[in-house]
C-alpha cells in the first residue's frame, strides 16, 4: 500500500490548515496516511552562523526523511502576512540546506485556507512558483476561502468546494 504524509504549514494547536489536510487525506482511499505536526519537529531559527557553528539539527533531517520515504504529500499552508508562517519557512529552509530537492519529486496536493475570502491564495501562489525549483511535483492546488463558513464538523460543508477537493484527490491518487 502507498503511504502519504499530510501536514499543515502551521504550528497552531487548532490549525485550520491541519484540519483541512486531515480531512482531505481522509478522502484518499487505500493509502496509509501519516499526519505530521510541525510542533513535533522543533528547530532553532535558521541562520548561517548557527549552521556553521553547530550544524544542521536532527529534526530537519527527520522531517526530510519522512518526505523522502513517502509516496506523496498533502500540504496545506497557513498564510501570515501574505507569506509562509514562520514555522514552515524555518523547517523548509533547514531542509533545503541538507538537500535542495526538498520535496523529493513526490506528488503533492497543495492547499491553503484562511478565515478570509482569499483563503491564503497569496502564499499558495508563492509556493506554486517556488516549490518546483526544490523538487516540488504539484499535481493539484486548491485554496479554500472563508474556512469557518465552509468547514463544519470536520468536513467541507460547501458542496462546490468539496467537489473540487474530491476531483483533486482522485487526480493525486492516480499519480502516487
Ligand atoms: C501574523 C499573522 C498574519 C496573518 N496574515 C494573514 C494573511 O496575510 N492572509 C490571511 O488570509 N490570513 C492571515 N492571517 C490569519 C490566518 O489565516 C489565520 O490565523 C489562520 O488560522 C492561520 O492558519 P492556521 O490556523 O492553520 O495556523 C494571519 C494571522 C497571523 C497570526
Amino acid at each position: 500500500m502507498k503511504n502519504i504524509i499530510a501536514f499543515a504549514g502551521s504550528n497552531s494547536k487548532n490549525s485550520i490548515n491541519k484540519q483541512l489536510a486531515v480531512y482531505t487525506s481522509s478522502l484518499i482511499n487505500d493509502v496509509d496516511v501519516m499526519i505530521l505536526d510541525l510542533n513535533d519537529f522543533e528547530l532553532p531559527i535558521y541562520g548561517i552562523d548557527y549552521e556553521n557553528e553547530v550544524g544542521i539539527p536532527e529534526n530537519a533531517q527527520n522531517f526530510l526523511s519522512l518526505i523522502q520515504s513517502s509516496d506523496g504529500i498533502v500540504l496545506s499552508l497557513a498564510e501570515h502576512n501574505g507569506s509562509y508562517a514562520t514555522v514552515f519557512k524555518n523547517i523548509f529552509d533547514w531542509m533545503s540546506r541538507i538537500d535542495k530537492n526538498v520535496w523529493a519529486d513526490k506528488p503533492m496536493l497543495l492547499m491553503s485556507t484562511s478565515p478570509g475570502g482569499r483563503g491564503g491564495a497569496t502564499v499558495l501562489e508563492s509556493a506554486k512558483s517556488t516549490f518546483p525549483h526544490l523538487g516540488g511535483n504539484i499535481v493539484n492546488s486548491i485554496s479554500v476561502p472563508s474556512f469557518h463558513d465552509n468547514f463544519k464538523d470536520g468536513k467541507i460543508s460547501n458542496e462546490e468546494i468539496n467537489e473540487k477537493i474530491i476531483e483533486s484527490v482522485l487526480n493525486f491518487k492516480s499519480k502516487l
